[in-house]
């Protein structure tokens, strides 16, 4: 099976109320390990990258990675998404290197240059076969590029969602919910406005909607991260149990990289914590890419259902 766009995809998903796994690749042993877990577990895929992504793995190198993940999975259903497209430019330049998805994130635009971007993109991704995630409400939380002050956490309006839609002709939505990137999601309880979901997809029941900032930072790694030299404190995502009912709520696409990161790291200090004479990359890469395996296939089987969906 080629490259596919996540139209098909999203499709299936929401008529049988599931989720597809988005994962954040960087590298080669990052685009393996998710796509170990997607064979193993016979479940659709969407690899992304982000701008930053981008520029560290060079677009000629990522699409090459892509290219052979597909050959070696033929099988399996696997879309390119640029995630967090952060102008027009960028998304026009992944479209002309073989992107099938990807994302402009107008949410720190107004919503009039909001909708003025989103609708440019569209227009050329769609003349070019590509589909277009917009967002709409903003995440809380600092990570690299993708920046927004906590102070300015809104959630998404609902009926400012469903005129967005109809006036982008955008493929799928990201929406605001409470969750926020990186590893410090919450200070006290987790807490997602379901409410807000639910209204979304009575006004929007045949858009996809996607969840940023959906790691569940996994506690046995952020604790092996520190058991073994890290320093992250206190650090909190959401809980699968919240994820599985987003999943079951309308939420087509869940986006993970924060704990693609965390497994990476863990089994990368423990090797160097148990034997500092390692200098050998495939002696603490190994492990990695298989944690990576095993933190996705755990997400794709037990979180989000997608599973034997291909
Ligand atoms: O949502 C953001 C992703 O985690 C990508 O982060 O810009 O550091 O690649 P990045
Ligand atoms: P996390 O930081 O929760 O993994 O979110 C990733 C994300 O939203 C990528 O767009
Ligand atoms: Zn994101």
């Amino acid at each position: 099976m080629p490259l596919v766009t996540t139209k098909e995809m999203f499709e299936k998903a929401m008529k049988e109320h599931y989720a597809i796994g988005a994962f954040n690749v960087n590298n080669m042993e990052i685009v393996q390990g998710i796509m170990d877990a997607a064979a193993e577990q016979n479940s659709p895929v969407i690899l992304q990258a982000s701008s930053s992504a981008i520029q560290y793995a060079r677009i000629g190198y990522l699409m090459k990675m892509v290219e052979a993940a597909v050959e070696e999975n033929p099988q399996i259903p696997v879309a390119i998404h640029l995630d967090h497209g952060p102008d027009f430019e960028t998304c026009k330049m992944c479209i002309d290197h073989g992107f099938t998805s990807v994302m402009i994130d107008g949410s720190k635009y107004d919503f009039e240059e909001n909708v003025r971007l989103t609708k440019q993109v569209v227009d050329y991704a769609h003349s070019h076969g590509v589909v277009v995630e917009a967002e709409l409400g903003k995440l809380a939380g600092i990570e690299d590029e993708v920046n927004v002050s906590a102070n300015d956490a809104m959630y998404t309006d609902p009926e400012q969602a469903k005129e967005f839609v109809e006036r982008t002709g955008c493929d799928s939505l990201a929406i605001a919910i409470g969750t926020s990137h990186g590893a410090y999601k919450f200070k006290g309880e987790a807490k997602l406005r379901f409410d807000i979901l639910a209204k979304v997809k009575e006004l929007i029941p045949n858009t996809p909607i996607v969840l940023h900032g959906a790691s569940t930072v996994i506690p046995e790694l952020v604790n092996m991260c520190n058991q073994y030299g890290g320093n992250i404190p206190g650090a909190k995502g959401v809980p699968d149990e919240m994820l599985h009912e987003a999943s079951l709520s309308g939420v087509s696409k869940i986006n993970v990289d924060t704990d693609l990161r965390l497994a990476m790291t863990a089994e990368i200090r423990k090797v160097f914590a148990e034997d500092p004479s390692v200098f050998d990359p495939r002696k603490y890469l190994t492990p990695a890419r298989q944690k990576i395996k095993e933190t996705v296939a755990h997400k794709m089987k037990d979180v989000f259902g997608s599973n034997n969906k291909i």
